[in-house]
């Protein structure tokens, strides 16, 4: 599939993974973003707001906002059905991936062995999650897999953090890093946005 997601994610290199557990900080969430150029969002699954913060959000439409921890068809067809623009999910579900393909909506399946990636390769996906990225070998798991997966970009999440993320982004096989540590609820709590901010603008900073 050619969606301009793969373009958005090439460039800005980060994929914030977003768990709502509150709605009243969305525009908070859409301003600390954008204020860095970071244009995308994965909101997960993991809480029971995720439909209506992918909604609100798509709605909102500044920031291009996929669906994450998506695991079953049933999630997937609540993230399109309120605008998500990409699937993420920890796993190959091969429910997910034939409605994603069918909707022309591009998807994400979590990979960690030459098993999964093959699975993901034979529907034609040649970008995958890899995860959980620290626990399956890291760089030297993703080098070693892009022998035989040559033509497969991989998007590592999973234990990167603002210590290893640049590392990770240097390697030619990865197409950007996601995960919890570009952008937190908890965190923005604490003083609506300023440290949060912050934060990603030092990541942001050291991405060349
Ligand atoms: C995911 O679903 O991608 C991971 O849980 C992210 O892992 P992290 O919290 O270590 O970034």
């Amino acid at each position: 599939i050619k969606h301009k997601v793969y373009e958005q994610l090439a460039q800005t290199k980060l994929l914030p993974l977003y768990t709502a557990t509150d709605l009243d900080y969305l525009a908070k969430v859409e301003e600390i973003l954008l204020e860095n150029d970071v244009p995308l969002i994965e909101v997960t699954f993991r809480s029971d707001l995720a439909a209506e913060a992918i909604k609100r959000l798509s709605e909102s439409g500044k920031l291009m906002v996929g669906a994450g921890t998506v695991r079953t068809l049933a999630e997937a067809k609540i993230a399109v059905e309120n605008g998500a623009q990409f699937v993420v999910s920890p796993a190959v579900v091969p429910s997910v991936i034939e409605y994603c393909l069918e909707q022309e909506m591009p998807v994400f399946p979590g990979t960690a062995t030459p098993r999964d990636i093959q699975s993901a390769a034979e529907y034609g996906i040649n970008v995958v999650k890899f995860f959980p990225a620290d626990i399956y070998g890291g760089l030297k798991a993703i080098n070693a897999l892009s022998g035989p997966f040559y033509d497969i970009k991989f998007l590592p999440t999973g234990g990167i953090n603002e210590e290893n993320f640049v590392e990770y982004l240097d390697n030619p096989h990865v197409i950007g890093v996601g995960g919890s540590f570009i952008l937190s609820e908890k965190v923005i709590m604490e003083d609506n946005g300023e440290k949060m901010k912050q934060i990603l603008q030092t990541l942001v900073k050291k991405i060349k």
